[in-house]
């Protein structure tokens, strides 16, 4: 390991980096395409429950991990884990999350390129380039590539500057001007007739859908997608993390905000879509609200085409408000290898994260050029399946392997009392057992649905 490890600069630099990493394409079009699948406000209801009660001990758990190790999820699973096959085991689990983390990164790359291509599309009907407008926005594999090239070299661009010029400094930057955008695009698009029902569909719950099993099970993967879980993208934040900070205090605020940020992403895409509606532009398939792609690259450019001189400006805002939170997201999962690389290897930062992006780049062609037969899979094996089997796990490592004495001393570090919080009365216990198997229940009901 390296002798003088990088850490955050202040808490705020962390917050912004982590929350930076949980708000993302997941807050912005994940979370209001699930509502629109799934029944409006009862999903937004269920999201947010299941937000506190199962991602937040988990995220808890990987943030205590990585801060009490100091190292990549390889070593610091290993550390914690007991001499023997334990220790091999951990080793084999902390490979395995890696290995995960580059396959999101491999697809995230390609719909971060997309919308990197629509906001090309957007900037060049400003200035008149109408020919190449069209092309950025026509999907072609050699437009997926180029813009997923220049995304890819844009996020190892950050990482290979490091933990504290590169990813603090790039998230500071663009988490802020990226609420900044939600927050105008919302007030302009309440305003527009139309909205109004779109609220209604977004707020007022249709309880009868409440316990449907899919419902739940959306819920879930949408929180650990949205909370960056189990791939080791927050534990290796919280080992760059200073021993002087709150720990629950600060996985409180990252939940916190990446849920607001999910819920005013609804306020701008629900509402935008029945705007749209008055305008003409279908935003019904059958009974359920269009989801998926065609929201975002039918209905909305539809919607933003209809609105003339103003539709160019918040076509503009609105798809670099979508790279922009992309960003910050992706170099969150780039750094999950490029630790393990620094830390065990002889490669410097900067080799080590333009080897391992052109890596996953070439993945990211070989999805493009094979997108009927491997964009759904890799998904579905990621984020379906081994991201809340991975949360599983990190709850397992930081609850049986660590003991009490090691997990209080961990938090009890930037947190003076914690022995008499309600956080360390209930937390300990809930991670070892109600979590796992919280998450498991609900994964199994997900397999056999
Ligand atoms: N949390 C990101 C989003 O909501 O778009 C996606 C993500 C980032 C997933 C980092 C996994 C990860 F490790």
């Amino acid at each position: 390991m390296q002798g003088n490890r990088e850490e955050f600069s202040s808490r705020l630099g962390f917050l912004l980096a982590a929350t930076g990493s949980a708000v993302g394409l997941g807050n912005v079009w994940g979370f209001p395409t699930n509502t629109a699948d799934n029944g409006g406000a009862a999903f937004v209801a269920v999201y947010f429950v299941l937000a506190f009660a199962l991602a937040y001990p988990a995220l808890m758990a990987e943030l205590v991990i990585g801060r009490h190790t100091r190292a990549n999820i390889c070593t610091a699973l290993q550390q914690i884990s007991p001499p023997g096959t334990g220790r091999k085991m951990a080793g084999f689990a902390g490979f395995y999350a890696i290995i995960v983390a580059s396959a999101i990164l491999v697809f995230y790359t390609l719909v971060a390129g997309w919308m990197l291509a629509w906001l090309i599309a957007a900037v060049c009907t400003a200035i008149g380039l109408g020919d190449m407008a069209t092309w950025f926005a026509s999907s072609s594999l050699w437009r997926d590539i180029l813009c997923a090239g220049i995304f890819a070299v844009f996020t190892v661009a950050v990482v290979s500057s490091g933990v504290h010029h590169g990813i603090e400094r790039w998230s500071s930057r663009l988490l802020p001007s990226l609420l900044a955008l939600l927050l105008a695009l919302i007030a302009y698009v309440l305003f527009q007739p139309g909205a109004l029902e779109g609220l209604r569909v977004y707020l007022v719950p249709d309880l009868s859908r409440l316990l449907e099993p899919q419902l739940l099970v959306s819920a879930m993967g949408q929180a650990f997608f949205s909370l960056s879980l189990g791939v080791g993208t927050m534990l290796v934040y919280g080992s760059y993390l200073s021993k002087d900070e709150n720990l629950p205090a600060i996985g409180a605020m990252v939940t916190a905000v990446d849920c607001l940020v999910a819920f005013l992403a609804g306020l701008l895409i629900i509402p935008a879509m029945f705007v749209a509606q008055q305008l003409g532009i279908t935003i019904y398939a059958g009974d359920a609200l269009i989801a998926g792609p065609d929201l975002i690259f039918q209905v909305l450019p539809a919607l933003f085409e209809s609105m003339g001189l103003a539709g160019i400006v918040i076509a503009i805002a609105f798809f670099a408000l979508m790279s922009m939170a992309a960003l910050t997201s992706s170099i969150s999962i780039l750094e999950v290898p490029v630790a393990l690389a620094v830390e065990k290897t002889p490669f410097t930062r900067p080799r080590a994260s333009w080897m391992i992006g052109s890596a996953i780049f070439v993945g990211t062609v070989l999805v493009s050029v094979f997108f009927d037969r491997l964009f759904g899979w890799v998904v579905t094996v990621t984020t379906q399946y081994s991201q809340p089997l991975m949360g599983i796990a990190l709850c397992l490592f930081a609850g049986w392997a660590m003991n009490r004495n090691q997990l209080l001393a961990e938090i009890r570090s930037g947190y003076d009392n914690v022995e008499n919080s309600v956080f360390w009365k209930i937390w300990p216990f809930y991670v070892r057992l109600i979590c796992p198997l919280l998450i498991a229940a609900t994964f199994i009901q997900s397999v056999f649905l």
